[in-house]
C-alpha cells in the first residue's frame, strides 16, 4: 500500500495545474469562487445571479439564474476559433472503416439532424430515447438533442429489448433513435429488431429512426420508422439550426443506473453545472493540450462515455477517438494498432479490459510504436495492483502516471482522482477533486481511524451532481441522503479506506450493486429476470470475486415442483438472463437450493450467500428467520 511512482521531469514541467494541496486548499475555503471561475471559462448567454441555492436540499441548484446551452461550449464557441477546422471527433468501426469529423463537419451534422428532431415534433424538455452500437451517430444524436434543449436518455446497446422497452416506458419516450446493428467481435448484432420487440411492449414510441449501419434488414412500419440517412438528405435536414437558449438548470441528459431495487433510477443531470464540472475535471485531470488525441474506450452509453467521450472532451477542443468494436478482434493488438495508426496521446479505460488485454501478453504491446502515450487513465472498478504495474510499465513505458477516477453515473464526473503530478500508489485513486470534502465515517457517521475500512461519504455539493431520479424524488432522498441527513452528506454506496497519507482505497459496493467487467447491475434486476422463468419460483444473485472481470455473478436459485436442477435447465437460467437483460448480465454460476437465507421481514441475506460461497465466516445471523 506504501509504494509510490513519482511523476517524472518532463511530467512535472508540462502539467497545466501543478500544485494540487495549494489549489484544493483555496476550493475548500472558497467552494462558490472557485466554482465560479472555473464556470467564468465558458460561454453564457447570461451569467448566473448565484452559484449555488441550497434552499431545497438535496435538491441543489447551480449557477441559479444562468442562460446556457451546452453545445454552444462543446460546439458553437469552437467554430469562431481555429478549432473550426480541428478534428473533433475520429471514428474507426471494427471492420475498419474510418470517418472523421471537424468541429465544423460535426456541427454540420448536429445542426442537421436538429432539424429532423424539430420536423418530428420533438419539444423542449422531451426524452428523446436512443439505443445505438457505438458509431458517430450516436454522438451526433446526443448533440443534436442538446441542442434544440430535448433531454437524451442512451440505453446501453448490449441491453435486451427488456431492458430498452422498461427505459421507454419510464422515461415516457415518444422518439427512438437506433440502428439496424453493429459489429461486435466480427458479428453483426440485430439492435433494429430488438428494438422493434421493445416497441411492441412500450408503445410510446410514435417515431422510430434508424441509422444503416450493417445493412441487415429488420421490419420497418409505415408512418413510424424512417432512415437516418433518407431524413438527413431531406429538405428539412437543413444545415443550420438555432442552439436553444436554457435555463443552467434545464435537463441535458436522463441516465439510467442500477440500484439496490429492480427498477433502474433515471438520474437526471443539467446543462449548467454539469458542462463546468465535466470540462473543468476533464482539464485538470488529463491535462488536455491543443494537440492532444484523446481516447476514451469506454461505450458513450454509459456515464464515462456521457463526460468523457462526449461533453468534457468537446467543451475543451479536444480531438476524440470512438471505436466500434472489441479491444481483441480480429487480434489481440486491435487497441496498440489504433494507437499507433492514430497516434493517440491519452488512454482512459476499465481494469477489465486492462486485465483482458494483459492476458495476451506484452509481445502485442510491443509489436507497435505507442509512443505518442503521455498519460493513462483508468475507472469503473478498483484496479488490482498487478494490472496497474502492468499498464503502467507495458503500456506507459514507466513515463506515463495513470489516473485512476472513482467516480460514479449520479456524480457525473470525477471525484477521487490523481492529477498527473501527483504521487501515484497502485490501486488508490489517491485524493478528492477540487472542492470535494469526502471522509470514510462509520454508522453513525463518525470518521474511522486512518487504513480503517467504512463508508465513503462527500460532504459538500458539487456542479456535477444528479439532481433527481426521474419520476422519483422521494428514492433520490432515500437512495442517497437519508442516511446522514443530519449532517447532509451524500451517500456513494461504497465502501473504502483512507490510509496515513491521506489516500483513498476503494473496497467495493456496500449495497446490492454488482460491478461485473466495471458494468453496473442490480442484484434485483437479475433476480426478478431469473423468477420470470417459468421453472423459478424464487431466486438471489450475489457477485464473487472474479479475477478478469472484478465480480461474476453467481444466482441461487428455487426451483417450482416438477422441475428438475440438473445442469441443461442450469444453462438454460443463464442464457435466459442474458436475453431478458443483456450478456452482460450472463450468471456465471447457477445453484440450485430449497431455501434462502431471509430475515425475519422477508429480507434476502445476500452477505450470508457470499460467505457461504467463498467459504467464509458468515457473520452475525441472529437476524436470520430459518
Ligand atoms: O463502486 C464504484 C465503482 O463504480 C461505481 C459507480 O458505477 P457507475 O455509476 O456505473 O459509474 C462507473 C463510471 C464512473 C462506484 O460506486 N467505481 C467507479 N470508479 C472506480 C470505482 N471503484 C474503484 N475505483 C474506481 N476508480
Amino acid at each position: 500500500m506504501n509504494e509510490m511512482f513519482y511523476p517524472s521531469e518532463e511530467v512535472l514541467k508540462n502539467a497545466n495545474v501543478k500544485d494540487y494541496e495549494s489549489i484544493y486548499k483555496r476550493s475548500i475555503e472558497d467552494r462558490e469562487g472557485f466554482w465560479a471561475e472555473e464556470a467564468e471559462k465558458l460561454n453564457w448567454y447570461k451569467k448566473w445571479d448565484k452559484v449555488l441555492d441550497e434552499s431545497n436540499k438535496p435538491f441543489y441548484k447551480w449557477f441559479v439564474g444562468a442562460k446556457t446551452n451546452i453545445i454552444s461550449n462543446a460546439i458553437d464557441r469552437h467554430l469562431e476559433t481555429a478549432n473550426r477546422n480541428k478534428m473533433a471527433l475520429i471514428w474507426e468501426g471494427e471492420p475498419g472503416d474510418v470517418k472523421t469529423y471537424s468541429y465544423h463537419a460535426l456541427n454540420r451534422e448536429v445542426s442537421k439532424f436538429a432539424n429532423v428532431l424539430l420536423s418530428m415534433g420533438v419539444q423542449k424538455g422531451e426524452i428523446v430515447t436512443i439505443y445505438m452500437p457505438q458509431i458517430p451517430e450516436l454522438v451526433i444524436a446526443m448533440l443534436a438533442c442538446a441542442k434544440i434543449g430535448a433531454v437524451h436518455s442512451v440505453v446501453y446497446g448490449g441491453f435486451s429489448y427488456e431492458a430498452l422497452a422498461e427505459r421507454i416506458a419510464d422515461a415516457n419516450s415518444r422518439i427512438l433513435l437506433t440502428a439496424d446493428g453493429g459489429y461486435r467481435r466480427g458479428k453483426a448484432t440485430a439492435l433494429k429488431c430488438i428494438a422493434n420487440e421493445a416497441m411492441r411492449r412500450s408503445p410510446t414510441i410514435d417515431v422510430c429512426i434508424t441509422v444503416k449501419r450493417t445493412g441487415d434488414e429488420c421490419f420497418m412500419e409505415n408512418d413510424r420508422d424512417f432512415y437516418w440517412h433518407n431524413l438527413m438528405g431531406m429538405p428539412i435536414a437543413g444545415a443550420n439550426a438555432d442552439t436553444v437558449e436554457l435555463d443552467a438548470e434545464d435537463p441535458l441528459f436522463i441516465l439510467y443506473t442500477s440500484g439496490t431495487t429492480g427498477k433502474p433510477k433515471g438520474l437526471i443531470h443539467t446543462h449548467g453545472g454539469y458542462q463546468v464540472y465535466t470540462s473543468t475535471t476533464f482539464n485538470y485531470v488529463f491535462d488536455i493540450k491543443p494537440e492532444d488525441r484523446w481516447w476514451c474506450a469506454a461505450d458513450p452509453g454509459w456515464i464515462t462515455g456521457h463526460s468523457y467521450i462526449v461533453y468534457g472532451p468537446l467543451i475543451n477542443g479536444a480531438t476524440i477517438m470512438l471505436y466500434e468494436g472489441a479491444p481483441n478482434h480480429p487480434y489481440p493488438n486491435r487497441w496498440w494498432s489504433m494507437i499507433e495508426k492514430y497516434g493517440i496521446n491519452i488512454l482512459y479505460t476499465s481494469p477489465t479490459a486492462i486485465r483482458g488485454l494483459m492476458r495476451f501478453g506484452a509481445s502485442w504491446v510491443d509489436k507497435h510504436d505507442i509512443s505518442t502515450l503521455r498519460l493513462l487513465g483508468s475507472v469503473g472498478e478498483p484496479i488490482n495492483p498487478e494490472a496497474w504495474r502492468w499498464y503502467y510499465e507495458v503500456v506507459g513505458k514507466g513515463k506515463c502516471p495513470i489516473m485512476d477516477t472513482w467516480w460514479q453515473t449520479e456524480t457525473g464526473g470525477f471525484m477521487i482522482t490523481p492529477i498527473p503530478t501527483m504521487p501515484l500508489k497502485p490501486g488508490s485513486a489517491t485524493k478528492p477533486f477540487f472542492g470535494n470534502e469526502i471522509a470514510i465515517v462509520d454508522e453513525k457517521g463518525e470518521e474511522v481511524k486512518a487504513n480503517e475500512e467504512g463508508t465513503l461519504i462527500v460532504k459538500s455539493p458539487w456542479p456535477g451532481m444528479a439532481r433527481t431520479i426521474l419520476n422519483d424524488p422521494d428514492r433520490f432522498i432515500e437512495k442517497y441522503w437519508k442516511q446522514f441527513e443530519k449532517q447532509g452528506w451524500y451517500l456513494a454506496g461504497d465502501s473504502a479506506r483512507k490510509d496515513d497519507d491521506g489516500y483513498f482505497w476503494i473496497i467495493g459496493r456496500i449495497d446490492d450493486v454488482l460491478k461485473v467487467s466495471g458494468y453496473r447491475l442490480g442484484s434485483a434486476e437479475i433476480e426478478s429476470a431469473l423468477v420470470s422463468h417459468p421453472a423459478v419460483t424464487e431466486a438471489a444473485a450475489v457477485g464473487l470475486p472474479d479475477k478478469l472481470r472484478g465480480n461474476s455473478i453467481h444466482a441461487f436459485v428455487i426451483l417450482k415442483q416438477g422441475y428438475s436442477s440438473d445442469s441443461q435447465l442450469a444453462e438454460e437460467l443463464k442464457d435466459y438472463v442474458a436475453k431478458e437483460i443483456g450478456p452482460i448480465a450472463k450468471p456465471a454460476e447457477i445453484i440450485f437450493s430449497d431455501g434462502l437465507p431471509k430475515t425475519r421481514s422477508g429480507k434476502i441475506m445476500r452477505r450470508v450467500l457470499k460467505a457461504r460461497a467463498l467459504g467464509q465466516d458468515e457473520g452475525d445471523l441472529s437476524t436470520l428467520e430459518d
